[in-house]
């Protein structure tokens, strides 16, 4: 994988010619200078353009960066120091499935899965936090939880996928991996800790509190889970 070209943007903001700055003072209305005739004036402006002169480039500091993604490990690649983690699956993985809904960390719209070494999982806004974070760890994105084959094609989608489908939980659809992700920590969290019957919606209500759907299908997101938790097995326990 290559990085994006960071010169490019950098000459485009940083390079003034003295022809430009010239022209910035004639733009501003700079008088002449004291004496100059309307001669002198068109002898300068038959001389030769003045020469280009480069500031020099602004450069990133850039770090390693290696990463567990859906099961495969993808670099070391260089990345600017900064970068978001959003920025970095979809233009360097090209993984566009994540979000970038509101940008701030609000929506969760961006959010994918780490596995962390102890067996839990969490979700993370990639939107808000840099790529270099996630160096070292394994991460699941939203084009990781169907199984696909050798063609890489989608065979089977997750429980939750499947739904999320079957309860037409979305519209749009822009929040969807998103509530997918959510859920399903929400679901691996369960097989660890099953919840008493009496606790399963104020469970799912809490996991995906913070999920924003601008198409407000709420109520159908929370049926399908709700589904899941109580038709797979080891995810309920009897009340005491
Ligand atoms: S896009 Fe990341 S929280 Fe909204
Ligand atoms: S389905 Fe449109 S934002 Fe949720």
């Amino acid at each position: 994988m290559t990085a994006p070209n960071q010169t490019n943007a950098n000459v485009a903001g940083g390079a003034v010619s003295t022809a430009a700055a010239s022209g910035a003072s004639a733009a501003f209305g700079a008088a002449p200078a004291s004496g100059a005739s309307t001669a002198s004036a068109a002898d300068a402006a038959s001389a030769p353009a003045a020469a280009v002169v480069e500031r020099p480039l602004t450069h990133f500091r850039s770090m390693p960066l290696s990463i567990k993604v859906n099961g495969e490990i993808v670099g070391p690649t260089d990345v600017p120091v900064g970068l978001m983690m959003i920025d970095y699956l979809h233009e360097y993985l090209h993984l566009t499935g994540s979000r970038l809904g509101c940008g701030q960390g609000i929506c969760h719209a961006c959010v994918v899965i780490v596995d962390k070494p102890d067996g839990t999982s969490e979700e993370v806004r990639t939107c808000i936090t840099g790529a270099n974070f996630f160096h070292g760890k394994s991460i699941r994105t939203i084009e990781g939880h169907a199984k696909r084959n050798e063609a890489g094609e989608v065979v089977e989608l997750s429980p939750i996928q499947q739904k999320f489908l079957e309860h037409f939980s979305f519209q749009c659809g822009y929040c969807t991996p998103g509530f997918v992700n959510a859920a399903t920590v929400l679901i691996e969290r369960l097989k660890r800790e099953p919840v008493a019957k009496d606790k399963v919606e104020a469970t799912i209500t809490e996991a995906l509190n913070d999920h924003i759907c601008r198409c407000t299908g709420y109520v159908r997101y929370y049926e399908a889970v709700k589904e899941v938790v109580l038709t797979t097995p080891g995810l309920v326990k009897d009340a005491a």
